[in-house]
């Protein structure tokens, strides 16, 4: 089977969405091949674009604060986005971005991985790998598709917003006790 250096080499060099036309740097996603936990964001930022690592800006640092609190060691996790390269200007990606870079990447990942929860952060994460389905239906829940599936909110919105911030810890915190020995439920 092919392995995550292969794939974070293919990332880099990628030019199959228009998306690379505008990145410094591909941003893969990192972490150990035998995480039982990945996160899926949204795209790279600014400071994500300009150094290759997944949530090193703002959003990185309201993320590492609540990973911490809750328990969560990052390094032992898998992280990435739904897109690896930074939208111009930060604006959503577009659909066939994201439908090109999930069949060509994402999905390579998940299956080397094999991730025991995947933890969509945010509506377009949800949206792409859960398809019709509103963050507000299934946030802070376990959902059995093809794999585990746990929904919450994006850092970035949890930053904006100290209600969800609140939610946020608490979705994580549920991760953690989940991860370390509790069965997920529904
Ligand atoms: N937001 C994301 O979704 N991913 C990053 O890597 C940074 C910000």
């Amino acid at each position: 089977m092919v392995d995550l250096p292969t794939i974070a080499q293919e990332i880099g060099v990628c030019t199959r969405c228009p998306l690379h036309e505008g990145r410094h740097h591909a941003v893969p996603g990192e972490g150990p091949a035998d995480a039982r936990l990945m996160f899926v964001g949204e795209a790279p930022g600014r400071q994500e674009d300009a150094t290759g690592r997944p949530f090193c800006g703002a959003a990185g640092k309201v993320f590492d604060d609540l990973l911490h609190e809750a328990g969560i060691a990052r390094d032992r996790t898998f992280i990435t986005s739904i897109v690896k390269c930074r939208p111009p200007h930060n604006r959503l990606p577009h659909q066939p971005e994201i439908a090109t870079c999930v069949g060509a990447h994402l999905m390579r990942q998940i299956t080397v991985i094999a991730p025991a929860v995947i933890c969509l952060l945010g509506a377009l994460a949800t949206r792409s790998l859960l398809g019709a389905t509103r963050l507000a239906d299934v946030r802070g829940r376990f959902v059995r598709r093809d794999r585990l599936y746990f929904p919450t909110f994006h850092p970035a919105a949890a930053a904006r917003n100290p209600a969800w911030r609140h939610t946020l810890a608490a979705d994580l915190r549920t991760l953690f006790e989940t991860l370390a020995g509790h069965p997920p439920v529904r």
